[in-house]
């Protein structure tokens, strides 16, 4: 009985800790703001999609992705902002879109020194948005 209650209890345990895990492997909240501000610049700077956020207010959008990034990798933020169907369903955005922001942001993660293992967990808790953002 005993030792039941004491693997539930790990059980419980394992996911909020892993999620602490990956908040601090990104560097903290210095780390991700580091990371947003390296990928936007990379954003801006693609003509695969450079574009599409010509009429966006980026200042608004680096602080919205701070916000959201530091909730996504377990670091108690709450995310305010709209969802993500709603802040991408004018914007008619492909496959292609989606993988040029990941490429981007892969981009921005070497050149901040995020290791790459901690690279993939991150990249893995972005994947599930995929099919709200894209709409073509
Ligand atoms: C997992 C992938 C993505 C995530 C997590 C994400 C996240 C966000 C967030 C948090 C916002 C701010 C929402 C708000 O409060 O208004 C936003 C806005 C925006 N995103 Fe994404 N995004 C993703 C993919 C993309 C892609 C692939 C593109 C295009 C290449 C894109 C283009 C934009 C643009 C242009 C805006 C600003 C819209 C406006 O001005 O209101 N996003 N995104």
């Amino acid at each position: 009985m005993k030792k039941i209650f004491v693997i539930v209890l790990l059980a419980l345990a394992a996911p909020a800790s892993a999620q602490d895990t990956l908040f601090a492997d990104m560097g903290g909240q210095a780390g991700i703001d580091r990371m947003v501000d390296a990928s936007v610049d990379n954003y801006l700077a693609d003509p695969r999609i450079r574009d599409i956020f010509a009429d966006s207010n980026m200042d608004r959008i680096r602080a919205e992705f701070k916000v959201q990034f530091c909730q996504v990798a377990g670091g108690g933020c709450v995310y305010q902002g709209h969802d993500m169907a709603a802040a991408h369903k004018g914007l008619h955005l492909t496959n292609a879109d989606f993988n040029a922001v990941i490429e981007d942001l892969q981009d921005a993660m070497d050149k901040t020194g995020i290791a790459f293992a901690t690279q993939n967990r991150f990249l893995a808790r972005l994947a599930p948005m995929q099919h709200q953002v894209v709409t073509r």
